[in-house]
């Protein structure tokens, strides 16, 4: 099983890249399969989700070709309208298949998600809206079957929560629906934007990008386009974050810090200083870290996917913070093993009290996901000695050769086992 191993204390300094977003990418590629004909994703990273996704598409018939990070996407023949629960269980954002399959061909067939790990993740938006928009959704033997023989009709659909995939998903389902329809409290995320703009090149006709009120009237038929997906805002802030910690300067470009506001912010009032540029951002931080409060919220509130990594910078606050998660249920894994690291969090419901400490320690720790795994590496990286990161498949989803770019800028860290 492959692990990370860093050795804390070294001074982080440099420039560093990150890739495509993965939340967008995923959706793009989905995206593909509203057009008979090859689309082109350009920046798209190298992350097991995406090698999963293109695994969905293949299931489907759909002909993949990957060259660095350009992906072609030929959904010309598309043989099968199913996707197993063996690729839905590894990856929920496989559903958002069930929206461009709907709308092209009046039916799709995808496995329920489980359970997840960051509290229950549940997908009734989705199904509530497809309903709106004419589909038939049934349930058997542990699959969803959506039917619009007809094709799918405009409707309104208001979402309880501005929930990401659901407007992705109906977004997929309404450019090919007759008449109009109108997503209200849709997701504000720079992803769906960036999905938008996929759709529109593909001949969609979409109104209201960016704001929580989506206008899509519906075309006959969508043409294969080539587009290029935003720079990842999570993994900017990632990087942010660990220079955040170890001092820096560090500087990370190819992300558009506008859609990294609120973080940028909060690190301001922590205490670091943050220079912004054209694509890029530099932080420094030079006094101690302050404690600042944040509540996670839907875009443009402060991210649910960097309340780990800011957990981990609180930790070595000089006083106590407060961290409440509006957003997902239970996503508070990470604080369970930094705590094994020295810090002082105590957690109650969805909220975390934090009690800054003067130094973390390194310690065999386990990702509890994603963001989580993300956040322990930086812990790593200012704890006194050793930290062996283990389960690191979770980082391995979505940071391209997280190892790789952290030694750039300095880290004494080390992927044993791969
Ligand atoms: C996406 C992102 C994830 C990010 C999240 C919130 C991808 C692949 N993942 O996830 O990284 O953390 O947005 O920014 O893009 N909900 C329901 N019913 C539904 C749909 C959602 O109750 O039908 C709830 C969820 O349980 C959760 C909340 O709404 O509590 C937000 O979920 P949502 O915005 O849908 O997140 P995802 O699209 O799954």
């Amino acid at each position: 099983m492959p692990s990370i191993t860093v050795t804390g204390g070294r001074p982080l300094g440099g420039t560093v890249h990150v890739g495509g977003a993965k939340n967008s990418a995923l959706k793009l590629m989905a995206a593909a399969l509203l057009a008979s004909g090859e689309s082109v994703i350009h920046n798209v990273p190298e992350i097991s989700d995406v090698d999963l996704m293109a695994r969905v598409l293949e299931g489907l018939g759909a002909r993949i070709t990957r060259e660095g990070h350009t992906v072609r996407i030929d959904a010309s023949d598309i043989t099968s309208v199913e996707t197993p629960y063996e690729l839905v269980a590894q990856m929920r954002a496989s559903i958002v298949v069930l929206g461009p399959l709907v709308a092209r061909f009046g039916r799709a067939r995808v496995a329920m998600p489980g359970g997840c790990n960051i509290g229950s993740r549940k997908i009734d938006m989705h199904l509530h809206g497809l309903e709106h928009l004419g589909a038939e959704i049934a349930f058997e033997h542990g699959y969803i079957d959506a039917l619009a023989p007809g094709g799918l009709s405009g409707s309104q659909v208001i979402l309880d929560f501005p929930s990401v995939g659901a407007t992705e998903n109906l977004l997929m389902a309404s450019v090919l629906a007759r008449g109009t329809t109108v997503i209200d409290n849709a997701a504000r995320e720079p992803e769906i934007s960036d999905l938008v703009d996929m759709l529109i090149s593909m001949g969609a006709r979409i109104s209201g990008r960016g704001s929580s009120t989506l206008e899509i009237t519906g075309v006959d038929r969508l043409e294969p386009t080539e587009h290029t997906t935003i720079g990842d805002r999570i993994e900017a802030g990632t990087f942010l974050v660990a220079g955040a910690l170890a001092g820096g300067p560090v500087t990370v470009t190819g992300f558009d810090p506008a859609h990294l506001e609120m973080l940028i912010s909060k690190l301001r009032l922590a205490g670091c200083t943050l220079a912004i540029g054209n694509g890029e951002a530099t932080v420094t931080r030079a006094g101690a870290i302050r404690p600042v409060d944040v509540a996670t919220l839907p875009h443009p509130g402060f991210p649910t996917d960097m309340q780990a990594q800011f957990m981990g910078l609180m930790a070595l606050a000089e006083g106590d913070s407060v961290i409440t998660e509006n957003v997902f249920e239970s996503r508070f894994m990470f604080a369970d093993e930094i705590k094994r690291m020295g810090a002082d969090i105590e957690v109650e419901g969805h909220r975390a009290l934090i009690r800054g400490v003067t130094s973390l320690q390194g310690a065999p720790v386990v990702c509890p996901d994603l963001r989580g795994g993300a956040a322990l590496v930086l812990a790593g990286l200012v704890a006194e000695g050793e930290t062996v990161v283990t389960d690191i498949y979770h980082i391995m989803r979505g940071y391209e050769d997280f190892t790789g770019k952290l030694a750039a800028l300095g880290a004494d860290i080390r992927l044993v086992g791969e």
